[in-house]
């Protein structure tokens, strides 16, 4: 069954409170948005594996621990999960990053693929699904699937603020997939708005309305 973990550190908190803040204008949003990004990569990269390796100080030689070379894929979900990838970049500078684009289809309300590509050694890459917020669930679970399809096998999904509606039904339909959370929610409004949230994060992020 897929974990959830909700990031409680202390300055995760306290930057995504200027986050949700109504007055943190495009600038101060986007920057604390890349940085809360970075902070919670910090924390998602804990289990990666280490190998030993041995160098030499300007004192002796010393066995040192370093990555042993898994290789990570970052896909945002299109527009709003961009404005997390530079914040991983940051402290994964080599990771390849793969872009899912959907829209919701008016009639169904069914979230519909537009763009995919994708790092073409996918199977061999520890993926993060990101997207700065988890609402219904629709959208991560489709982006998901479609990356799955082309075969994503280890994958986590890391998002700002989640809803408890979105993250039963992405736990219910993706058992495999580990979920990061910032701040989870009270709840989803009748437009289908995280309340209290941030109000649209794509807008914030862009400037638009
Ligand atoms: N997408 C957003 O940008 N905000 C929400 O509250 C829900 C979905």
């Amino acid at each position: 069954m897929a974990k959830v973990y909700v990031f409680d550190h202390p300055l995760i908190q306290h930057k995504l409170a200027f986050i949700r803040d109504v007055k943190t204008g495009t600038k101060e949003f986007r920057e604390l948005v890349d940085e809360v990004a970075t902070l919670m990569a910090f924390e998602i990269t804990r289990d990666m594996p280490l190998k030993e390796v041995e160098i030499e100080t300007p004192v002796s030689k010393a066995k040192v621990k370093v990555l042993s070379g898994k290789k990570l894929g970052i896909i945002p979900i299109l527009r709003a999960g961009i404005g997390m990838v530079d914040g991983i970049l940051n402290l994964i500078p080599a990771a390849k990053v793969g872009h899912v684009g959907l829209y919701r289809d008016p009639e169904t309300l069914k979230p519909v693929e537009y763009y995919v590509k994708l790092p073409s050694d996918l199977a061999e890459r520890e993926c993060i699904v990101v997207d700065p917020m988890l609402a219904t669930g629709g959208s991560a679970i489709e982006a998901i699937t479609s990356i799955k399809k082309r075969g994503a096998v280890n994958i986590k999904f890391m998002c700002l603020i989640a809803a408890p509606e979105g993250v039963e039904l992405l736990k219910e339909a993706h058992p495999d997939v580990d979920i990061y959370i910032a701040g989870l929610d009270e709840k989803l409004n009748d437009h289908g708005y995280i309340v209290p949230g941030l109000g649209d994060a794509g807008d914030r992020l862009f400037g638009t309305k």
